[in-house]
């Protein structure tokens, strides 16, 4: 009689684990699906400039950090800045280029060397404040640096700045 419903109960799994695929819902509870990715910002830059920062070779951080800063946000995000509120859609490019020096003590604009975007989706990046975070390298649109790593990679700094949504910057006039 035990060894009938042990048999019972084996099959019901399964059972169970051909149909769960076809389950709603089953999918999302057996393995946390991986985050979306985030796109490319194509036309950033024709967007709102927010702020530009320079790390020099003076800089300990120079070897991570080191050069032109530029800060965009597109329409949302511009209005997140203003409200503090970042709704849906919003998105924040880091575009961070080389210093070169120039003649006569001048510094200017070199290569690209990374692009860093931050996209809300409050529902779907919930794992990373709201934030899908990515890094392209140099001026490529489809190589990626951080993919399934941004908690690691990203969040984890920008997560002291969660009284502001985990933006750090501040749009200045
Ligand atoms: C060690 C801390 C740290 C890490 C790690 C970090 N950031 Fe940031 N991030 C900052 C700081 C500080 C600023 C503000 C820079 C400024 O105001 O000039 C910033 C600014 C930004 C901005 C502009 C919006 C904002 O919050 O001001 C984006 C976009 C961004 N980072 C994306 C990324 C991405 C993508 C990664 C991972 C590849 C990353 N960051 C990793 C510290 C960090």
């Amino acid at each position: 009689m035990k060894r009938h419903l042990f048999v019972a109960c084996l099959s019901g799994a399964a059972l169970l684990a051909v149909l769960a695929p076809a389950l709603p819902g089953f999918a999302e509870t057996e393995a946390p699906a991986a985050a979306p990715a985030v796109p490319y910002p194509d036309g950033f830059r024709q967007w709102q400039h927010v702020k530009t920062g320079l790390v020099t070779a003076q800089s300990p951080a120079f070897a991570v950090a080191g050069g032109f800063h530029h800060i965009y946000a597109n329409g949302p995000a511009l209005a997140g800045y203003a409200s503090g509120n970042f709704a849906d859609g919003a998105v924040i490019v880091f575009d961070r280029l080389a210093v070169e020096e120039g003649a006569g003590g001048t510094l200017k604009e070199g290569q690209r060397i990374v692009v860093d975007v931050m996209l809300r989706d409050a529902a779907k990046f919930a794992a990373t404040g709201g934030w899908g975070f990515e890094e392209f390298a140099g001026s490529s649109t489809t190589q990626r640096n951080v993919g399934a790593k941004a908690k690691a990679t990203c969040f984890n700094c920008h997560a002291k700045q969660k009284p502001d949504n985990f933006v750090v910057s501040k749009l200045r006039e």
